[in-house]
């Protein structure tokens, strides 16, 4: 698919930048194993979408938001599998960075890719200054406090947490962020963007709750039933696979409903429709039907 390749292109070249000679070695193969290979790319990928949409106008400016914000995905895997956090073992098929580097390279490594996102979204952006103001507040806003990728995670630390706020905190903040972002980066205004992000991120964590749930960690590569083994909030815990599974139909529904009307709508409409059915194992959708 040419998105993948262009992004694993984009995000190449900005990781290649930090692994330079000066880095120290095993810094910068702590950095490399995190980013490759990757995962789904789902965030970068949407906001190739959303920008080409929107009749993206500056490429690179695209491809430094697409970058920033799977360097930014990355590192909260990076952290989230801590013994702190979920102290999981594997992630994408092989040991979790801590496991294979030890705790103190893992957080370094997700210190280092928060820090390479933003620069990499500078960098990106020089021959496009006046849209740099606009991915750094959107970005910004996606991973920090209040709402962002940190308020996710801290909500764990409460006695008392609202699913909803936790899923769109921990995984819908950075879907609005690759939307916007990908508007942003076309020149287009990215607030109208942040409603779509959101119900789709929502239902790409409630497709996580579910395969925590129901799928086999070996197609997953990674560790099951994680929610209930730590007490987080989970969608299938809460409502039922089935209810789980009706949440996730409609969240999504809300989310294709919401793509603002712009140059590409139906054909990002159609795009969205074809990835979302990869969200949930084969299994669980013959269950539901
Ligand atoms: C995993 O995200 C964490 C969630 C927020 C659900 P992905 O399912 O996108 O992970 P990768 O990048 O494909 O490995
Ligand atoms: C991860 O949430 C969300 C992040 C911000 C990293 P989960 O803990 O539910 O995701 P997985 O199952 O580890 O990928
Ligand atoms: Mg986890």
């Amino acid at each position: 698919m040419i998105a993948m390749n262009r992004v694993e292109q984009a995000i190449d070249a900005a990781v290649a930048g930090v692994c330079a000679k000066d880095c120290p070695p095993k810094l910068a193969e702590a950095i490399r194993y995190a980013v490759f290979p990757g995962g789904a790319r789902i965030r970068p990928r949407l906001c190739l979408a959303v920008a080409a949409a929107c009749g993206e106008d500056t490429p690179a400016v695209t491809d430094a938001a697409a970058t920033a914000i799977e360097l930014l995905h990355c590192a909260s895997l990076v952290h989230d599998d801590l013994p702190c956090f979920d102290d999981a073992e594997t992630r994408r098929g092989k040991p979790s960075v801590h496991r294979a580097f030890g705790e103190p390279l893992a957080v370094l490594v997700g210190d280092g890719l928060i820090v390479l996102a933003f620069e990499t979204l500078t960098r990106g952006t020089v021959s496009a200054p006046q849209r740099l103001p606009a991915l750094l507040m959107t970005v910004s806003r996606s991973v920090g406090a209040p709402s962002g990728i940190v308020a996710g995670q801290a909500w764990e630390c409460e006695e008392r947490v609202d699913l909803a706020s936790y899923q769109r905190a921990k995984t819908g903040s950075l879907f609005v962020a690759a939307a916007a972002a990908g508007a942003a980066a076309a020149g287009a205004a990215p607030d109208p963007w942040a409603l779509f992000g959101d119900r789709l991120g929502e239902s790409y964590q409630v497709a996580d709750d579910i395969r925590d749930v129901a799928a086999n960690p070996d197609d997953l590569g990674k560790p099951v039933g994680q929610d209930e083994n730590h007490g987080r909030p989970n969608a299938v815990l809460k409502m039922g696979i089935d209810g789980a599974i009706g949440h996730f139909k409609s969240l999504l529904s809300a989310a294709v409903d919401a793509i603002p009307p712009c140059p590409g709508r139906e054909a990002l409409r159609d795009l969205i429709v074809v990835e979302s059915k990869r969200f949930l194992p084969k299994e669980v959708l013959r269950h539901a039907a």
